[in-house]
Formats: structure tokens, sequence, C-alpha cells
């Protein structure tokens, strides 16, 4: 028996990265998995590859007739939704004297409203089909303390770990756990963009902030997606059915919390 057999899944942004490990994950645990992503091309993609338990759903998590229509595409495919994992995020960088309202507003429109109103239509969604539900939000490390260039990313991840607190205590009366894994620096494309960020900020040689973050981990080296795994399959799964409204590090030793 595997640990997530007949369950259905929707992780927001797998088509790439850290989403699409889990995908991977969550099918060789026995569910069925929607890649959701604003990048519908490589979601078909990435679905292809996983196999016949992975399909794609077009997600824009700004977009409320989005959210609601993936869900509903979701509940017609695999007939309900049992774990939601709110992994879609982008990541900016600027001192604060050049922040812009625009670059605020897509970070909170995509990292904190996407990750509520995903959990609320997933909810909705639970409760309706008598589902005892997961859900899993990606925080980060960045959500435990402020950093000086990075003050909107981390201030929304900030409000996922308090997002996961609140929902968490709300829907635990459902019997739908609500948890959160923070990352700490994870190799990928994700991290090529924030190391081009800070080439740009702090005026340094491409690949040598990567290069830093990684030689500063405990551990001593940068996560892979594949180090995230395990604690995703958990928070999934039977395992986790006393475990509400937290968030663990999963960040090779650089935080403790
Ligand atoms: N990579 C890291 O070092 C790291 C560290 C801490 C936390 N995290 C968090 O882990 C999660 C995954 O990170 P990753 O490194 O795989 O990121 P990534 O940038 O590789 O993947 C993000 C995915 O989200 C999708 N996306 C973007 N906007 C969207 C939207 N509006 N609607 C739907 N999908 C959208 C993208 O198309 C992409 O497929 C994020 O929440 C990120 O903040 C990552």
């Amino acid at each position: 028996m595997k640990r997530l057999d007949g369950k259905s899944a929707l992780i927001t942004g797998s088509a790439r990265g850290i989403g699409r490990a889990f995908a991977e994950a969550y099918v060789r645990e026995g569910a069925t998995v929607a890649i959701a992503d604003i990048d519908m091309e490589r979601a078909e993609r990435t679905a292809a590859e996983i196999g016949d338990n992975a399909y794609a759903v077009a997600l824009d998590v700004t977009d409320q007739a989005s959210i609601d229509a993936a869900v509903a595409a979701v509940e017609a495919r695999a007939g309900g939704l049992d774990i939601l994992v709110n992994n879609a995020a982008i990541f900016d960088l600027a001192p604060i004297v050049d922040i812009t309202r625009e670059s605020y507003e897509r970070v909170f429109a995509i990292n904190v409203s996407g990750t509520l109103f995903m959990m609320q239509a997933a909810a909705k969604s639970m409760i309706a089909g008598n589902r005892r539900g997961r859900i899993v939000n990606m925080a980060s490390q960045a959500g435990r303390r402020g950093e000086p260039l990075v003050a909107v990313y981390c201030a929304s991840k900030a409000a996922v770990i308090s997002l996961t607190q609140s929902a968490g205590l709300n829907l635990v009366r459902h019997g739908i756990n609500v948890n959160a894994i923070a990352p700490g620096v994870v190799d990928g494309e994700h991290w090529d963009g924030v190391d081009a960020l800070f080439a740009q900020y702090e005026n340094r040689p491409r690949g040598e902030k990567k290069r830093l973050a990684g030689a500063e981990v405990p551990y001593g080296r940068m996560g892979t997606a594949d180090d995230l795994v395990g604690m995703a399959i958990f928070l999934a799964g039977p395992e986790s059915e006393y475990v509400v409204a937290q968030t663990y590090n999963v960040d090779g030793g650089n935080w403790m919390s």
C-alpha cells in the first residue's frame, strides 16, 4: 500500500522545479496529480513525461475564474480533490528605495492572494466532497526573517506562514490539515534567476551568490527539490493526521524555529 493511494492532488506551479519533483513523488506514491501552471505548454510536457497519472491544468493563481475552473477540472477528471500544494510563487529583489508598486502587487498577487484563494477553493471542494483533505503551502526561510534586498518576497512568505496558521486552525474542524514547508536555498531555474538579480544589485559575477549561499548551509551544499520530497509526502499523507498549522524548515540547518 502506497502512502497516497487513490488520492487526487493539485500542485500549483508544478510545470518545473520543486512542484514538478513533488508531482513525480506523489504519482510514485499512488496519487493522480494535476500539473496546474500558468505555463501550459510546459505543464503539458511535464505531465506527459510523468505519465498517465499526471495531467496538465491551466491555472493563473491571480485570477479567481481560473482558480475555480482548475478545481472544477480536477473534480471532473479525478472525482474530487484530496491534496492541494500551493507551490506557485515568484521572486523579486530590490533595495527599499527602488521597490515598485508593480513588483509588490505582482509578488503579493501570486504568493499571498494566490495561496489564500487556492486554499479557499480547495477547502470548499474538500468540504462539499466530504474529504479529509491536506493542504501544503510553500513558505521559505525568507518568511522567517527579513533580508536587506528582499523585502517584498520575505514579507510574502511571512504571510504564507501566517495564512498557514490561521487556515490550519480554521479548517481542522472540517478534517482538513493545513501545514507548510520552509525550504532554504534550492538549486534550479528559480535560483538561477535569484542569482542573476543579486549579480545585478550587488555587482557580483554570475554564479557567485549561488556558490556562497550553498557554502553557508550547515549541511554543506544547496538543497535540491528531491531533498523536500519526503516532507511533502509526509504532510500530504496519513502519518501527518495530528499535525496542524505548522511550518517545517527543510533547509540543511540554515534556520531554527
Ligand atoms: N528554489 C528555492 O530556493 C526556494 C526556496 C524557498 C522557497 N521556495 C518556494 O518553493 C516554491 C517552488 O519554487 P521553485 O524553485 O520550484 O520555483 P520555480 O520558479 O522553478 O517554479 C514556479 C512555477 O510557478 C509557476 N507560476 C508562476 N506564476 C504563476 C501563476 N500566476 N499561476 C500559476 N503558476 C504560476 C511558474 O510557471 C513555475 O512553473 C515557491 O513557492 C518558492 O517560493 C523556493
